[in-house]
């Protein structure tokens, strides 16, 4: 079993008495106990050291440098983050992977908090307490499956993690993540799948995207979506019928949106098909204000129920206790658009990012039966 050290910086030791309305209730005891068996159930050894002090972080970190039975690295490293040069270049000094955690949303926090001096190789920020679970998660597909990288454009957000499975039989699979276009919803919630996907024979593209808040928005969020697919079957010799895109939630949204010019298999998973009553929504409000960002463009150009119906097979899968993406939107683009499939499964909103879910097998089973064969 592959070790996993998690660290926690200064002040780490007060969660769930310090500032409970920014960090939480969870204590650090707690949050432990809930993290050692999500890494046995993934087969990693999850061990932890928090430290006050600047000198006893660097310390520990020197200690994994050599340390062959380390196989990754889980950091919080607290207020450090934005000023310890010697952090930074303890953990530069890694050649294990370093996911850097934080519990609140730095990037809308103060200004000072938006700058960190670690060089990590993922950061999760601004989903609670959990976004620990997410960083050992992301470390597990990490380790389980090596990726290489597909840009397709410039930016730091324009690119894709390609993985290939030995003597590949099926086509290629574009999975587009979901978190109502939040920033600090990422590629990484979408993993588990891709890996399975490549477990299961497919090639797989797990595709990031400029959100509102970090150069998105409408339209530059979609056209993202848009020029990914354009350079997909040159960069992957697979023509587009072969290349099927699987979204969930927000990413559900723009799959559908996509099945209007994409011809290959479309899976939209818990999506929001009518962007035209996400203003009334309580959910999908606040997002798409923000996606949009006084922007009103005319919704046949981005509402996937008010689009031309799709090209290729679709699927639109429906958990039975989601409480984000309504059924009734959802069973009226199906009735609107017709021989698109209807799947309802066990589960909420997000059951169907869980490769062991019946949501995720049903979901799965639908795009194996569609032409996506090689
Ligand atoms: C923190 C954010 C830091 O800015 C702060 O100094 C912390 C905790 C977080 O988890 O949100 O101590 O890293």
């Amino acid at each position: 079993m592959s070790r996993v050290l998690v660290i926690n910086g200064p002040n780490l030791d007060q969660l769930g008495r310090r500032q409970p309305e920014i960090y939480g209730r969870t204590t650090l005891a707690e949050l432990e106990a809930e993290l050692k068996p999500l890494g046995e159930a993934l087969d990693l050894d999850v061990v932890f050291f928090q430290g006050n002090e600047e000198a006893a972080l660097v310390e520990r970190i020197g200690a994994v440098a050599g340390d062959p039975d380390v196989a990754g690295v889980v950091i919080n490293p607290a207020a450090l983050t934005h000023y310890s040069r010697a952090l930074g270049d303890a953990l530069a000094n890694l050649s294990q992977p370093v996911v850097e955690v934080h519990i609140s949303n730095v990037l809308e926090r103060e200004g000072f908090r938006r700058r960190s001096a670690i060089p990590a190789s993922y950061r999760i920020y601004g989903r609670g307490i959990e976004g620990y679970s997410w960083a050992i998660r992301h470390l597990a597909n990490r380790l389980s499956w090596k990726t290489e990288t597909f840009r397709y454009g410039p930016l730091p957000d324009q690119y894709g993690d390609l993985r290939l499975p030995p003597g590949q039989e099926q086509g290629l699979c574009v999975l587009i993540h979901g978190g109502l276009w939040l920033h600090q919803w990422t590629a990484d919630t979408t993993e588990g799948i891709a890996v399975d996907l490549a477990r299961r024979g497919f090639l797989t593209v797990n595709l990031e995207y400029r959100r509102p808040g970090m150069g998105g928005g409408w339209p530059e969020t979609f056209d993202d979506l848009r020029s990914a697919l354009v350079q997909l079957p040159a960069v992957t010799g697979i023509e587009p019928e072969r290349i099927a895109l699987i979204g969930h939630s927000a990413g559900g949204t723009m799959a559908l949106w996509a099945a209007a010019f994409h011809p290959g298999p479309v899976l939209a998973m818990a999506p929001f098909p009518d962007l035209a009553l996400a203003a009334s929504d309580p959910v999908w409000s606040g997002p798409m204000l923000r996606l949009l960002d006084g922007d009103h463009p005319s919704l046949d150009l981005y509402s996937p129920q008010h689009r031309s119906p799709p090209l290729g097979p679709t699927l639109l899968a429906a958990a039975q206790k989601d409480s984000v993406s309504p059924l009734s939107l959802i069973n009226a683009y199906v009735e609107k658009f017709e021989g698109t499939d209807f799947l309802s499964c066990e589960g909420e909103h997000n059951s169907f990012l869980e490769p062991s879910s019946n949501a995720w097998g049903l979901a799965s089973d639908w795009l194996k039966a569609r032409k996506v064969t090689l």
